[in-house]
């Protein structure tokens, strides 16, 4: 079939995979490919057990695949072939040199850009999808427009907003989708060409067009305003144990006033992810470049809040649990960074089952879909952990469980049945405040909640 244009995506991860399998399923026209480095993830991604778990993911790449949605290692011919390349390849925390700790790393970008420019035999336009430091496209521009074969590219920002466990319906009617341009007749030609793939789909109000750095600033502040009112509850939630109060009517009602907002108002064991750890400290390294101390001060510490609101988890066990925790079986539900994926990223829970082998507890892993994962994380103390894909299993002989996780299995559970297998007292800390706790009580159960 002739194809009305070449989309490619290098970067089959957790963004790039989903994105285009959803502008292929919406544009079935348009010939979309998708690259990796990675044979075996994109063995999978052909497969029929698909590299990441994401609800209603299989169903849209089934729809595509073969069709119009293709995935590949050949890396080179795909470029060739691209009139509109997407970048999705990871950009992680630098850990090494300036800015170790906080700045991104962006040697696997500017090492695909290079790659592009190697095989590229005409114009393209290039689209930024990870997330990057701003003033970032001005810097590809340079490396990519400095070439001798009389080509151009266009450098656009188009940042992604999904989140993980919700990235379909996420992109299938997204809030908004942002795509940033340099204002020059070519930059603005490049951005109503993206604008029209995702007009197919998306209501054309939606899509928001801004300067280049305009768009790369949005995604960093974005994500630091989410991590921000998590850090802002979860800091209430220590008030509240202290004085009484539930944060959880402190948030329910706080959420009715329109300015305030209803939603990412649940005090949890602490924020995860691959993005607002990451990008936050983005935030806050870009404005220490910039001399603004006072605001890089204020961001970090909403990553700060973050690692208190995590250590405070275990604090709390011991001290409920007379002080001592050493060799006591600890069942630990949901090791994902949030529910319905498998990713475990930034997980508090990894936090927790580190602080727990500090205190020389015997935590016993369950989680739903991140088993695998929680073994890899986990690979240099394995003789230390154990895993249990049954949480009635994992719960036998335990002596309390840390919720760390919302799974919404772990609410439908026999809890009774869990409770006869404990020992006593049986402890329930729920960094989630997923169980009913007066009815845990009735069985007998010790329940702590956060912020309650
Ligand atoms: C990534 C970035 O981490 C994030 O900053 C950005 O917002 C979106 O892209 P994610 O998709 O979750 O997020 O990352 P990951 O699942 O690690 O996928 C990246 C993929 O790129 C990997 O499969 C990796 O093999 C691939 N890659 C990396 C390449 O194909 N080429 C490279 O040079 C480097
Ligand atoms: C986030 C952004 O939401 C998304 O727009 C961006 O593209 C990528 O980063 P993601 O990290 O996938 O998405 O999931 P998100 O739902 O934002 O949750 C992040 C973390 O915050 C999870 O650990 C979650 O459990 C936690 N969280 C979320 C809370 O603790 N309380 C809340 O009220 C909401």
């Amino acid at each position: 079939m002739e194809f009305k244009q070449n989309v490619l995506c290098i970067g089959a991860g957790y963004v790039g995979g989903p994105t285009m399998s959803v502008i292929a399923d919406r544009a079935p026209d348009v010939k979309v490919t998708i690259v990796d480095i990675n044979k075996a993830r994109i063995d999978a991604w052909n497969s029929e057990d698909l590299p990441i778990y994401e609800p209603g993911l299989y169903d849209v790449v089934k729809r595509a695949r073969g069709r119009n949605l293709f995935f590949s290692t050949d890396i080179d011919g795909a470029i060739r072939e691209a009139d509109i390349i997407f970048v999705s390849v990871n950009t992680p925390t630098k850990t090494f040199g300036h800015g170790a700790g906080m700045a991104s790393d962006l040697q696997y970008w500017e090492k695909t850009a290079r790659e592009i420019l190697a095989a590229a035999n005409g114009s393209k336009i290039i689209v930024e999808k990870s997330t990057l430091p701003v003033r970032t496209a001005e810097a590809m521009s340079t490396i990519l427009n400095s070439n001798d074969k009389g080509i151009h590219f266009e450098i656009l920002s188009n940042p992604e907003f999904l989140a993980e466990g919700t990235a379909i319906r996420d992109l299938e009617t997204p809030d908004r989708v942002l795509i940033g341009s340099e204002q020059t007749p070519e930059g603005l030609a490049a951005c109503e060409k993206v604008v029209d793939l995702y007009a197919r789909w998306v209501p054309r109000e939606k899509i928001l067009t801004t300067n280049l750095w305009s768009a790369e600033l949005t995604k960093l502040t974005s994500n630091a305003f989410l991590a921000q009112r998590i850090s802002s509850i979860n800091s209430i939630s220590a008030l509240c144990e202290k004085t009484g109060a539930d944060v959880s009517e402190v948030a329910k009602v706080m959420g009715q006033d329109k300015r305030i907002g209803p939603h990412f108002l649940k005090a949890s064991v602490g924020f995860g992810g691959s993005c607002f750890r990451k990008d936050v400290l983005n935030l806050a390294y870009l404005c220490e470049f910039y001399g603004l101390h006072e605001v890089s001060a204020y961001w970090k510490s909403v990553v700060d809040m973050n690692e208190w609101q995590e250590s405070r988890f275990v604090s709390r066990m011991l001290e409920n649990m007379f002080n001592t925790i050493a060799g006591k079986r600890i069942a630990v539900f949901g090791f994902a960074f949030k529910a319905d994926t498998g990713d475990t990223r930034e997980s508090p829970a990894h936090h927790v089952v580190r602080d727990l082998l500090d205190e020389r507890a015997l935590p016993i892993i369950t989680d739903p879909k991140a088993i695998p994962e929680a073994k890899r994380d986990l690979a240099d103390v394995l003789d230390k952990v154990q895993f249990e894909a049954d949480p009635y299993a994992a719960a036998k002989g335990a002596h309390a469980i840390a919720i760390c996780t919302e799974w919404k299995q772990f609410c439908d559970l026999d809890w009774k049945r869990i409770y006869d297998g404990m020992e006593k007292p049986a402890f329930v800390f729920d960094g989630r405040n997923l169980v009913d706790a007066p009815a845990l009580r009735d069985m007998g159960f010790r329940v702590f909640q956060t912020g309650r």
